[in-house]
């Protein structure tokens, strides 16, 4: 009972002084508006995403700069924490690029896009996915990088980039993957989607099978057991590839399917809901807007039943004017679920906002409608 109540009172203490550090400058959402840090500076994590530890978040994303360069790494994945999800304190360079290397595969310059960090409770250990082009080589590499830390805050290590499950076929692979064929050894240019046929008629699985399979945009996902998994744009971002991960979180177990077959999806969040499991992303044209899509599921390794757009109202064919990269549980709430989103600037990426905007439900269809402001009221009126 006294460790408890101690336990309990250290937690309290820990909050209160972490909410007198931040400077509590707001109290709703400003969906695309100039988004101010502690220092007052527009919060700089784009393709984010969201990690709740001991009752704190943690905000990772890119950080970008000005000019079209920034759409490539010159710096890393910053991160920024939280304990209400308004009011952000800068709290640095989570995973730094390096600077004195430029073979490595996270050298300055690289693409570094869609970080996402994990918590491994059995290694204790904070797990970050991202997905990786080396330096130079254009969107062609397709690799997911990881890296590894013993602190939110990072520093993060750089561990390894990899194409995902070299020589393993995933779970719905058809015998005509199988069969080599010689048609397809070039790779396409990345021009944000279309290939000159189905993919399958093509068999990119097949083509990549022996070096690993592409990985662009992605997400990860850590269900209810603790199982984790790799969500990523495959097979020149034709076809989803879910990847289960090992227990360390480092790692592909070999285990696979291929969703969404030559659906060209990109910016893929997933959440769960009421026991099923929800997919929203966008369609693939490069940083300009698109409509978002949906999906449902019963398994994470489907079947996925498409729901259509989620969005609704003016704009909505845009994703107005932004690309998901999130879903969030509402803090506070029953079933409040958050929908996050870039409002991209490929001229000044720096200047890149940030859509984050309510989700409900139309039967099992989630729906998403613009608010020039909202706060958490909304889900507990
Ligand atoms: C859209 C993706 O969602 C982004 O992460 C980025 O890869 C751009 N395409 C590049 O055009």
């Amino acid at each position: 009972m006294m460790n408890k109540l101690a336990i309990w009172s250290a937690c309290s203490l820990t909050f209160f002084l972490y909410t007198c550090k931040t400077d509590l400058k707001y109290n709703a959402f400003y969906p695309g508006q100039v988004w101010e840090d502690n220092n007052g500076v527009h919060i700089n994590a784009h393709g984010g995403g969201m990690l709740l530890h001991k009752g704190i978040y943690y905000w990772y994303g890119e950080h970008k700069v000005a000019t079209s360069i920034g759409n490539s790494a010159q710096v890393g994945v910053h991160v920024y924490s939280s304990s209400d999800l308004y009011n952000w304190i800068d709290e640095g360079i989570a995973l730094n690029v390096i600077e004195n290397d430029t073979l490595h595969d996270i050298t300055k310059g690289c693409i570094l896009e869609r970080p996402k960090v994990i918590y491994n409770e059995k290694s204790k250990t904070f797990v970050m996915w991202f997905h990786l082009e080396r330096k130079g080589t254009s969107y062609s590499s397709a690799r997911s990088g990881v890296a590894t830390s013993s602190s939110p805050l990072g520093p993060f290590t750089f561990v390894k980039s990899v194409r995902p499950n070299k020589e393993q076929w995933p779970i719905n692979v058809l015998d005509i993957h199988k069969i080599n064929k010689e048609s397809e050894k070039n790779n396409h240019d990345f021009t944000g989607g279309s290939l000159p046929t189905h993919t399958d008629s093509i068999n990119i699985l097949g083509r990549d099978f022996k070096t690993g399979q592409m990985a662009r945009d992605m997400t990860l996902f850590v269900d209810d057991d603790g199982k984790a998994y790799h969500i990523f744009a495959s097979e020149e971002n034709s076809t989803l590839h879910i990847s289960e991960l090992t227990d360390d979180y480092l790692d592909y177990t070999g285990k696979y399917m291929r969703v969404f077959i030559d659906r060209f999806m990109e910016a893929p969040a997933i959440f769960k809901q009421n026991g099923k499991y929800y997919f929203i992303g966008s369609g693939c044209t490069g940083w300009e807007p698109n409509a978002a899509r949906s999906a449902v599921s019963e398994s994470i390794w489907g079947p996925w039943v498409e729901l259509g757009n989620p969005c609704t109202g003016p704009d909505s064919q845009f994703t107005f004017h932004s690309q998901s990269t999130y879903v969030l549980p509402a803090p506070g709430t029953k079933n409040g679920l958050i929908f996050m989103a870039d409002r991209w600037q490929p001229n000044n990426p720096i200047d890149g906002t940030y859509i984050w905007l309510p989700i409900t439900f139309d039967g099992e269809k989630p729906v998403i409608e613009w608010f020039d402001q909202w706060n958490m009221n909304y889900f507990n009126p």
